[in-house]
């Protein structure tokens, strides 16, 4: 076999590695897929500007976001049921991301524990210490991603395990009131084996028991209950537990019930990027749910310029600095996270491209994964001439569909 180069040639592995129900569940996205095309298609409309003669001979990728040092822009995104990619899960990808002082996301929909990924991010840290490795970054940086349930008790006892277990931020994913229209899942019915399960809800029994999958054995849940109902068991969950009905007023309640930090992802347009400023959250994600949500939503490498306008101008009128704005979608080598840096973003998330790694070689994988997309976007940086991240501005980048160049033609 050649070499690995590319996130590309992993992704390709990956792809023959996995079997049809766990590839649909990674692979797809919502309805027709326009936008999870769109994600990947858009990156490369945008042209890089280089500049010459500029000492690139240190290029240096950290960035410090909430007082945090991470080694690089390029942050994992929360993405559920990692075990069905390998069977180590978030385990592999958060000791993979404490070993390359990366930003790490755990989701909701986790297949270990809130307290099992906190744990292993910690052994992995003292491992590295003990190994007298240094990594360029402070230790920690890990976030909690929350769906937030119709029983508030759920949610809250899941912030309090995540305050509890060291996660130093609160990721509220605001694009999925309701699961997009997942045509492949639908078809296969998607399961999760049965020996696998949600990683934070096995106190739950409250939960469970308050749904209507009362009855039904944890390991029945997760083989799924396709017959019973038009859904597959993932949908039917979403709809049984999560609240379609949060609105501005419930980040205030969120708020108000944490110290954390808070981010709100899923954010679009420049309107709800300024309502995410008046209601004082700390950070947003531009985010289209790498397309398994709304279909026909823009890439959002192309909305994340008028975004960052709203989101200094807001913050302007608060006197305060302008919240971090992070971009995911589409990201697979890293001019796209120069890209998307140059249109406003302060880092990037990784939500496929960390799975691909982690059905390749697990931990290692990952880390492979990290490592070119971080090598990729240090040389994007020197060959513009860029040496520090804060140095990428618009001027690096050209939209090609955009006035200017139109008018260039
Ligand atoms: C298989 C899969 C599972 C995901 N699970 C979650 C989740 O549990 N919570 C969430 O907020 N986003 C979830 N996402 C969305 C990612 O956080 C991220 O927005 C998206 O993957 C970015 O696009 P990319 O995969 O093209 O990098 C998931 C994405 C994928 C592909």
């Amino acid at each position: 076999m050649s070499r690995i180069a590319c996130v590309k040639d992993i992704e390709e592995i990956a792809i023959r590695k996995l079997d049809k129900n766990a590839l649909d569940f990674y692979y797809t996205g919502a309805q027709d897929q326009l936008t999870l095309a769109n994600n990947r298609t858009c990156y490369d409309r945008y042209k890089l500007l280089p500049r010459v003669l500029r000492d690139v001979s240190k290029v240096d990728l950290s960035i410090t976001l909430f007082g945090h040092k991470f080694a690089s822009p390029i942050l994992v995104a929360p993405t559920g049921l990692q075990k069905l990619a390998h069977s180590d899960g978030e385990l592999a990808t958060v000791r993979a991301a404490v070993r390359k002082g990366a930003g790490y996301t755990l989701s909701t929909m986790s297949t270990t524990s809130i307290e099992d990924v906190a744990s292993a991010a910690l052994k992995a840290e003292k491992a590295l210490s003990s190994k007298g490795q240094t990594i360029d970054g402070d230790k920690g940086g890990r976030w909690y991603q929350l769906y937030v349930f119709k029983d508030r008790s759920v949610s809250l006892d899941l912030i309090r395990r995540a305050e509890a277990a060291g996660f130093e931020a609160l990721v509220i994913t605001v694009d999925a009131p309701i699961l997009g229209n997942r045509l492949a899942n639908k078809r296969n019915s998607f399961t999760l084996p049965s020996h696998m399960e949600f990683g934070n809800f096995k106190s739950y029994a409250k939960l469970v028991a308050s749904s209507n999958l009362a009855g039904v054995e944890k390991g029945s849940i997760a083989q799924g209950t396709a017959e019973a109902d038009p859904g597959y068991w993932l949908a039917r969950f979403s709809k049984d537990q999560l609240d379609p009905s949060l609105t501005w007023k419930d980040i205030e309640w969120l708020k108000e019930n944490t110290k954390l930090p808070i981010l709100l992802k899923g954010i679009l347009t420049h309107e709800d990027a300024r309502l995410a400023v008046y209601y004082g959250v700390d950070g947003i994600i531009v985010s289209n749910h790498g397309g398994r949500q709304l279909d026909g939503v823009p890439a959002t490498i192309d909305v994340l310029s008028e975004i960052s306008v709203a989101v200094r101008e807001a913050s302007a009128q608060k006197n305060k600095k302008p919240i971090p704005i992070i971009a995911d979608g589409g990201i697979m080598r890293g001019s796209d996270a120069f890209k998307a840096i140059a249109m406003g973003a302060d880092a990037v998330m990784i939500g496929r491209a960390v799975l691909w790694g982690l059905v390749y070689d697990g931990e290692n994988g990952v880390c492979t994964v990290l490592d070119i997309l971080n090598e990729e976007l240090r040389l994007s940086m020197a060959l513009s001439g860029c040496s520090r991240i804060s140095e990428i501005d618009s001027s690096y980048v050209l939209d090609q569909s955009s006035e200017i160049f139109l008018s260039k033609l």
